[in-house]
């Protein structure tokens, strides 16, 4: 196992548990999607993995080490990197001023540039607009290049938290793309999306989560078809909450 999140409790300043007891268990080179209502925790697990917010209890181990005291820039050098729901580009930086940046601890900086064509590999698109300022770039692009900001350090954990938030649904497409792409070079992803079944067809397996606790969790594949997960998490608009049953279609208009 790469990373474990053991009956995890966690909450912010003084206020309650936001996780109330999460586990999760990823290995290597396996892609995980975290699905659940607004308001599950969703990014606040992502967070707490990252060293944002400290486990108020529970454990989580990477690679054997147990990473609940140490700081974000600390797991982040042991390999864990969080792509965060804002994206945290540099907007008045170009395409690659923001990949420098992004591995500005590199002392070789030949192997910098290098792994900098690494990722333009992977999305052609910033390397041809690669001098262009990040804030000029479509939310796609700006995605991507989020993205590729983390490649630049080859973490052993990518954290991906709504990667499709606010895009046209074509753009979307093309991140999820990406995302396969990433997936089948190998990386270990723990993506949390919104687009519930766009997530879980990258994904190996799945987790639900609904206030604070595991609720489900399986292949990826098997969610996607299972009728429970569909009626209360898939396929509903963003920000309604399960609410027993679900009206059908062949119900008619008049509720006949
Ligand atoms: N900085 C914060 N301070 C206090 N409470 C917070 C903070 N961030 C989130 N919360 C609360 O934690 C709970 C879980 O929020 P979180 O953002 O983790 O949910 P989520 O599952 O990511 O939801 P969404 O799908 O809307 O992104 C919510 O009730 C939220 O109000
Ligand atoms: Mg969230």
């Amino acid at each position: 196992m790469l990373l474990e999140v053991e009956n995890v409790t966690a909450g912010y300043g003084a206020g309650p548990n936001i996780l109330d007891g999460v586990s999760l268990r990823i290995e290597q080179g396996k892609s995980y999607c975290i699905i659940g209502p607004n308001g599950a925790g969703k990014s606040t697990l992502l967070r707490t993995i990252c060293g944002l917010l400290r486990p108020r209890s529970g454990r989580i181990i990477f690679k054997g080490e147990v990473l609940n005291n140490l700081r974000p820039d600390q797991i982040l050098r042991k390999g864990i990197c969080f792509v965060p729901q804002d994206r945290s580009l540099f907007p008045e930086m170009s395409v690659k001023e923001n990949l420098l940046m992004a591995g500005y601890t590199l002392t070789n900086k030949q192997d910098l540039e290098q792994r900098i064509q690494t990722v333009f590999e992977i999305f052609p698109v910033l390397k041809e607009r690669q001098s262009q300022l990040a804030q000029t770039l479509s939310g796609g692009e700006q995605q991507m290049l989020a993205m590729a900001r983390a490649l630049i350090l080859k973490p052993d954990v990518i954290m991906l938290d709504e990667p499709s938030l606010g895009l046209a649904p074509l753009v979307a497409i093309q991140v999820f793309e990406s995302i396969k792409k990433l997936k089948e070079l190998g990386m270990t992803i723990l993506l949390v999306e919104q687009n519930a079944r766009k997530g879980l067809e990258c994904a190996d397996w799945g987790y639900v989560l609904d206030l604070g606790k595991n609720r489900f969790e399986g292949p990826a594949h098997s969610l996607l078809h299972d009728p429970q997960i569909e009626e209360l998490y898939l396929g509903k608009r963003r920000g309604t909450r399960p609410q027993g049953k679900t009206r059908t279609l062949e119900q008619g208009v008049d509720g006949s």
